[in-house]
């Protein structure tokens, strides 16, 4: 890849993964999201989504790029992929707590509007019991928080002065939580699915190769490779 395409596949991929963000703009101005069975329900499933499949994306940049040294470039994506996986996470999370939770918006704005700057932080506190009961009680919402929150650490040590100031061995053991995060993120979604569906088995079967790629890839670089003093030799 010439180094002067890399800026413009960026401008691309930026597109392709704020594309999803648009597309929700656009049914919410043209009412087809109103128009949905149950709007609510469809913002938490289609931004679950998307936060896997980019994840997913993410976690497929390092395999690929290993196929062939020709490849070497895509490893310039990796951050800016992972940062729109915590994104959309994030957005998740939020659609989970202003919109899925019960949390009252139109209350929260008019109390704003009105002066009273309290106002959503008074019904974030009537909402947190139930939310704090749904997190007690459900494996699936535990899961998606053990994911997110590793999604979190993963983006907020992703500058590349945060990864001097903790030395390469550390943030490279930390970051490796970016399969944790995968399969807490699978996991998440069998947990919630009704017994029989099967929903999440194309993302599952992805996450599996993905995780295999990556044994093998130690596997081969600790037993497999030859040595410096074997490669000498063969080439000799
Ligand atoms: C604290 C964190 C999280 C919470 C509270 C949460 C909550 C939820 C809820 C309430 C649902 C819908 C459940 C239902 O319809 O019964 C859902 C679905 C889903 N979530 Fe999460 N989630 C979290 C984190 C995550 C993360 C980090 C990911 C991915 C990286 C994710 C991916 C998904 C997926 C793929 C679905 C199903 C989408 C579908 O059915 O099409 N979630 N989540």
């Amino acid at each position: 890849m010439p180094p002067r395409a890399i800026p413009y596949l960026k401008a691309a991929v930026h597109l392709f993964c704020i594309n999803p963000v648009f597309y929700l703009v656009h049914l919410y101005r043209s009412g087809m999201l109103a128009n949905q069975a149950d709007p609510v329900n469809f913002l938490t499933h289609y931004t679950g989504d998307w936060a896997l499949w980019i994840l997913l994306a993410d976690l497929a940049i390092t395999p690929v790029r290993r196929l062939s040294p020709k490849l070497a470039w895509l490893i310039r994506f990796r951050r800016m992929v992972g940062e729109y996986a915590f994104f959309y996470a994030t957005l998740h999370l939020l659609i989970y707590i202003f919109l899925f939770s019960g949390y009252d918006v139109p209350t929260a704005w008019a109390g704003l509007r009105a002066g009273h700057l309290m106002e959503p932080l008074h019904q974030l506190r009537l909402v947190w019991p139930t939310m704090l009961d749904d997190l007690k009680k459900r494996w699936f919402i535990q899961i998606g928080l053990l994911s997110w929150l590793i999604l979190l650490a993963l983006a907020v040590t992703s500058p590349q002065r945060v990864l001097r100031a903790m030395g390469g061995k550390n943030w490279q053991r930390l970051h490796r939580l970016v399969y944790v995060a995968g399969i807490a993120a699978c996991l998440h979604y069998w947990l919630l699915v009704k017994a029989g569906v099967r929903a999440p088995l194309k993302d599952t079967v992805v996450l599996s190769v993905l995780l295999l790629a990556r044994i093998a890839w130690s596997a081969w670089k600790k037993w497999g490779r030859p040595t410096p003093a074997v490669r000498v030799a063969r080439a000799a």
